[in-house]
């Protein structure tokens, strides 16, 4: 077969440091020659070069790659020449919407030794490690609003939310077929008590899809109430499913619970395969510590593991996690820079 190709789009700030210990890693684990890394020039730098967020050209390129592997975008703070959102949408939306990721997939683990602010009689509750399974494609992301009178005190902005059958039913289904490769349970989190016409919806189809899986366990909460149980009982988390903008924010408390962001990883994943997926820390660019070696390579490093095992590369995706787990558990109070800890975890690998 041929070597598979990973377009890397290492982006701003911390995101090319991270990522370069990312390829690192897949290069350790699956020698020199196994993948060709493509880099991309894309993110604020290139925009305000050139005014160019992500030319067609680009999409249709990154199109032909076997997986995208994804740092960070995002402007300085402080500087103004960027609108908020150009990037988001134009560039991270724009490559989820565009290749179809609709399984946005962010797990966390609490692994042991690792500061958490959670308190220790919620940590003996039981083992933390549950996956979010976000919907990528719907909802409040979809861009569907508008603004009329504006500037006027009688503006009036809006943002649609976008569910379909179709879009739900599908990623219902992975959640599901997921937990029962894990402890066969499954947390649907909406609020539908306020969102009647979405919620009746997930529910309906959350309904539908459980009578498929007698054997997984099905919940719900309604997503506030959901906030409280990851900082009060984690543990009782295995699969969550939830739209889009609920699960964007149920996944940074649940990296905060678990460590914090310099652990959490993601997917875009397309589980069709009918475009390539993409990898990616759940952190941005953190401007204030770019270039200064002080960023945490982990959550990048773990998302490389994340494409390893949706290119079907489990036992390879397997090492660089234990490798990973080895390293955090080994972690003291000395400070390490990012290629440190890159290179501290691709000799694990390269060891195993
Ligand atoms: C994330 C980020 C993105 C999101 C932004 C940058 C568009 O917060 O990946 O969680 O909201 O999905
Ligand atoms: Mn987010």
């Amino acid at each position: 077969p041929s070597t598979p190709t990973i377009a890397v789009i290492g982006g701003d700030g911390i995101g090319p440091e991270v990522t370069r210990e990312a390829v690192k890693a897949l290069t350790a684990v699956a020698g020199g020659d196994a993948f060709s890394f493509v880099d991309y020039d894309l993110g604020a730098e290139r925009w305000k070069r050139t005014g160019e967020v992500m030319p067609d050209s680009v999409l249709a390129e990154l199109d032909g790659a076997d997986a995208i592997l994804f740092g960070a975008v995002g402007a300085a703070p402080g500087d103004t020449t960027m609108p908020s959102g150009i990037l988001e949408r134009g560039l991270i939306l724009r490559i989820r919407f565009a290749f179809d990721h609709y399984v946005n997939l962010r797990p966390s683990r609490l692994y042991s030794g690792v500061p958490t602010p959670l308190a220790s009689s919620v940590t003996d509750r039981g083992e933390i490690d549950f996956v979010v399974v976000r919907e990528g494609t719907e909802g409040l992301y979809c861009g569907n609003g508008g603004v009329v009178r504006t500037g006027t005190v009688h503006e009036i902005a809006t943002e649609v939310s976008v569910n379909t059958a179709f879009g739900v039913e599908r990623v219902v289904r992975d959640a599901f077929e997921r937990a029962t490769r894990r402890r066969n349970k499954v947390t649907l989190v909406h609020k539908h008590n306020v969102l009647v016409n979405a919620g009746r919806l997930w529910s309906r189809v959350f309904d539908e899809v459980a009578a498929d899986y007698p054997q997984v366990q099905t919940d719900y909460l309604h997503v506030d109430a959901a906030t409280i149980f990851l900082a009060t009982d984690p543990a009782r988390f295995d699969v969550v499913v939830t739209d889009n903008l609920f699960g964007d924010i149920l996944t940074d408390l649940a990296a905060a619970v678990t460590g914090g962001i310099g652990l959490a990883a993601s997917g875009n994943v397309n589980p069709a395969r009918t475009h390539p997926s993409m990898f990616e820390p759940v952190h941005g660019s953190a401007p204030d510590i770019a270039g200064q070696q002080k960023a945490d390579p982990t959550a990048a490093i773990l998302s490389a593991a994340l494409l390893l095992e949706h290119l079907g590369r489990q036992a390879e995706a397997a090492r660089v996690t234990e490798a990973v787990t080895a390293d955090i558990e080994s972690r003291t109070a000395a400070p390490r820079t990012t290629t440190e800890i890159g290179d501290a975890i691709a000799t694990r690998i390269a060891g195993a």
